[in-house]
């Protein structure tokens, strides 16, 4: 009988492919998804270490899977609970130590090796702990990606290098690592052959890529994307995460030169205030930040930017916050991430003097994100009026309505056949909500 497999996945993008690959390694063993954990044979928890809140989810998660795990043993059945994912990487032994019903503590560099550390924990009923950075990469061992839909991720660099201050990613991840040119454009091709529109290439520094090609030239990620646009039945490529240090003239000239690249860019920059970048090893000014963005505009006047902020880092006065709402108003987001700093354990600006209270963060945080929401706001009455190809990638809540998404990130909702599900369609925006914007089918060919 076939076993279920439900995974649960905290975090970034790069979690949530890493899930899909996990259910790939396993699924030779048996072992079908399930979206119900009850019924669920096996479970495992992909998790993030990011900030506090994200690790705290994880134990109370794991305090409800004790018990669906005691209900089973009781009625004589087993279930194999796995923690994988960042929380895994760095808190490894706390966790088996801490959770003595955890049978598999994997990282995220280890689960092409899934398949043996399940038959060792339910066949000898072994606890298994891999948090190794092996030297032979797990893409080599991965078997084909299957699609889930009309719109996938593929990972193409992994890891960093950059080290800002209060990231634990370069902790968790490892080393910077690109992967080859040819096995990503294959994974393009299988993923583009099982009906993929838009591929979302991914990495913690994805612009920082740097793969081999065949003939031994190094890419960096402009040529790739160039290489990628050529896949046949690829419509749509978009890239994240970036960082501001790596954006290349080849990448920003891609942005002008290839047009299956959607003009919408997540593009970090954390702060305004050149101090505060400096405390955070951002290795970059606010100005450099703002040439930039200009660059990327000459480049494809139609770009539009997201971003993430922290507020309350150690020691950021009111006048520095005030300057990061300096350049929020300069730059004009279509949307932004912001959060409060959360020490993390282990990194460089947990160990800073002068940590803010809770109070001042909350403050700043509000006055962030009423900034950044106002702007996503007037961003989206902006689209009022204008056409854009849209991928239909789901139906909607009412019959003959179908959802997709707009160059920009945006559900879009409009009255169309289903036939056209999962495909791209021209589209005039007639309505902006806060979150989504309402449209009418134009005819049944791409706008441009
Ligand atoms: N590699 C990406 C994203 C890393 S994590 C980058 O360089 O931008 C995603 C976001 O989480 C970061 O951009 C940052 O805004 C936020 N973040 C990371 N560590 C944090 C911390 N200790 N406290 C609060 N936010 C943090
Ligand atoms: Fe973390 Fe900085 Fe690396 Fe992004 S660039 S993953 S924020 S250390
Ligand atoms: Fe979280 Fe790890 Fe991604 S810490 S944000 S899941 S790289």
């Amino acid at each position: 009988m076939a076993k279920k497999l439900f995974i649960r996945t905290y975090g970034c993008q790069m979690n949530v492919y890493d899930s899909a690959r996990m259910a790939d390694v396993l699924a030779p063993l048996g072992y079908g998804p399930t979206d119900r954990v009850d019924d669920a044979d096996m479970v495992i928890l992909n998790t993030c270490h990011i900030r506090e809140h994200a690790e705290d989810k994880v134990f109370s998660e794991l305090g409800r899977l004790r018990l669906l795990k005691q209900e089973r043993a009781a009625g004589g059945a087993g279930l194999v609970l796995a923690v994988a994912g960042c929380v895994a990487q760095a808190e490894g032994e706390e966790i088996l130590a801490r959770a003595p019903y955890v049978d598999i503590v994997l990282g995220p560099q280890t689960y092409h090796r899934l398949p043996e550390m399940v038959a060792r924990a339910s066949r000898a009923g072994q606890r298994v702990l891999d948090t190794d950075f092996p030297v032979e990469p797990k893409f080599d061992h991965l078997p084909g990606p299957s699609a889930t839909g009309p719109a996938a991720f593929l990972s193409v660099q992994e890891g960093c290098d950059k080290f800002c201050t209060y990231c634990v990613v370069p902790y968790t991840r490892g080393a910077e690592y690109s992967r080859p040119v040819a096995p990503v454009i294959d994974e393009a091709r299988r993923l583009a052959a099982q009906g993929v529109r838009e591929i979302t290439l991914l990495g913690q520094n994805v612009n920082g890529y740097h793969g081999e090609a065949p003939d031994g030239a190094g890419w960096g990620l402009g040529r790739l994307i160039r290489a990628l646009a050529d896949v046949d039945g690829l419509e749509r490529i978009r890239y994240t995460t970036s960082h501001p240090r790596d954006m290349a003239d080849d990448l920003v000239d891609a942005h002008r030169d290839v047009p299956q690249l959607m003009p919408f860019l997540h593009l970090p920059v954390q702060s305004g205030s050149d101090r505060i970048l400096d405390q955070m090893n951002r290795q970059h000014t606010a100005d450099d930040y703002r040439r930039l963005v200009d660059r990327l505009r000459r480049a494809r006047p139609d770009l539009a930017l997201s971003s993430d902020f922290i507020v309350g880092f150690p020691g950021e006065t009111e006048a520095e916050f005030a300057e990061t709402l300096r350049l929020i108003d300069d730059v004009g987001f279509a949307q932004a991430y912001s959060f409060k700093y959360s020490p993390r354990p282990g990194t460089p600006a947990a160990q800073m003097p002068n940590q803010l209270s809770e109070e001042i963060k909350e403050d700043r945080l509000a006055r962030v994100q009423d900034r950044i929401g106002r702007q996503a706001e007037a961003f989206n009455r902006g689209c009022v009026g204008r056409r854009f190809d849209v991928l239909l990638d789901r139906p909607g809540r009412h019959p003959g309505q179908l959802i997709g998404r707009s160059p920009y990130m945006q559900s879009v909702f409009v009255t169309a056949p289903e036939s056209m599900l999962n495909t791209v369609q021209c589209l005039e925006v007639v309505d902006a909500h806060p979150n989504s914007l309402a449209a009418n089918l134009l005819s049944e060919r791409a706008c441009a």
